[in-house]
């Protein structure tokens, strides 16, 4: 049956997603989760999900309550908000919708490892384009006839952002759309929705802020008419009641994001000092995560016997670009017991 299925599929790797050990006994700063709880509003409106009549049903295809409160709260039109099963739903309803077999995916480099896959997976051709030393994009950006072009913002593994002005010249620089991924941007000093109704559409995540990674929801805001053509390639019910009605909630409630996102950004500036005074070189970031290398000796064997020890953090090696270790920003008791290893195995 192999030989059957489609070449690119057969030719690919996968993606690999962060490792997730099922063993609670981890300091589990691998995935950039949320280390804090998801707002208790959250817990309420999924205990009052929680009926028969909602788990008989289909859930509502569009998520209309989920839109009319996001488009409230971000004051933005209802219509022009796409919900998906996580934001990695999202991108690969965008990927289908806009790239053609043989088509063209760009994005700067190193970022989001799941961009070429899903290149891959559509049968399309990847190029990167690589970000500058300071994590710039370079100008002038040299693909401009890209189906799609993806630029994560923050990026991942540096946690840097680039501004909203330099986004909107190469949305219109460039053919196919851009797509800015706003997975972290609730812990940034800015956003890129303003971009949203030109060449661009902007992907958000409720797995990091909202701390609702095990629930699984995202979503786009773009024009009206370009949301109405993605409806026509996402899965009917693409989002389950249950996650309909927790990510209402969430967004519901900016306060609670508020606090959880000023106490993960204070954690973030101690262990990126702290980190700085243990000798790694440490990307200001304006994420919930710190990328850390070091150029005097390799951050493997640190990743290997953190592990050893109980802690996870990611450790990422680009070609051409080398290596480093992504830390999530965890409480401060968890990111102490991370500091006080790694200080011990240095
Ligand atoms: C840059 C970026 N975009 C999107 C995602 C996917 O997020 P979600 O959990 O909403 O699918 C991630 C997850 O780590 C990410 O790092």
């Amino acid at each position: 049956m192999q030989n059957s299925l489609r070449p690119n599929i057969r030719a690919m790797a996968g993606y690999t997603p962060g490792e997730q050990p099922r063993d609670g006994a981890f300091v589990k700063l691998n995935t950039n989760e949320n280390p804090y709880p998801p707002s208790p509003r959250v817990l309420d409106a999924l205990r009052e999900a929680i009926t028969a009549e909602r788990l008989r049903k289909y859930p509502d295809p569009m998520g209309t309550a989920f839109r009319q409160v996001a488009g409230r709260v971000l004051g933005i039109d209802p219509e022009s908000i796409l919900i998906g099963n996580g934001s990695d739903d999202i991108l690969t309803i965008i990927t289908r919708a806009f790239v053609p077999e043989g088509g063209l995916i760009v994005s700067p480099t190193p970022s989001y490892i799941l961009y070429q896959s899903l290149a891959e997976i559509q049968g399309a051709r990847f190029q990167t384009v690589p970000y500058t030393a300071d994590w710039q994009l370079p100008t002038p950006w040299p693909v401009r006839t890209a189906n799609l072009s993806f630029v994560a913002n923050p990026n991942s593994p540096s946690g840097t952002i680039i501004d909203s002005t330099s986004l909107e010249r190469l949305a219109e620089e460039i053919a196919g759309p851009l797509v800015v991924d706003e997975a972290y941007v609730d812990f940034a000093d800015s956003h890129c929705l303003g971009l949203a109704r030109r060449n661009a559409i902007v992907t958000r995540s409720l797995s990091k802020s909202a701390a609702l990674a095990g629930i699984r929801f995202g979503y786009a805001v773009a024009d009206p008419a370009v949301v109405r053509e993605l409806v026509k390639v996402k899965d009917s019910y693409n989002c389950d009641a249950l996650s309909l009605a927790a990510a209402a909630a969430a967004v519901e409630d900016q306060d609670y994001l508020r606090s959880t996102r000023a106490r993960i950004i204070a954690t973030r500036g101690r262990l990126a000092e702290s980190l700085q005074k243990l000798g790694f070189d440490v990307t200001p970031s304006q994420a919930n995560f710190v990328w850390a290398r070091r150029s005097d000796r390799p951050v493997k064997p640190l990743y290997e016997e953190l592990k050893r020890r109980m802690i996870l953090v990611r450790y990422m090696n680009y070609a051409g670009h080398g290596d480093g270790l992504r830390v999530t920003v965890g409480t401060d008791a968890e990111i102490d017991r991370f500091l006080d290893e790694l200080g011990r195995l240095l």
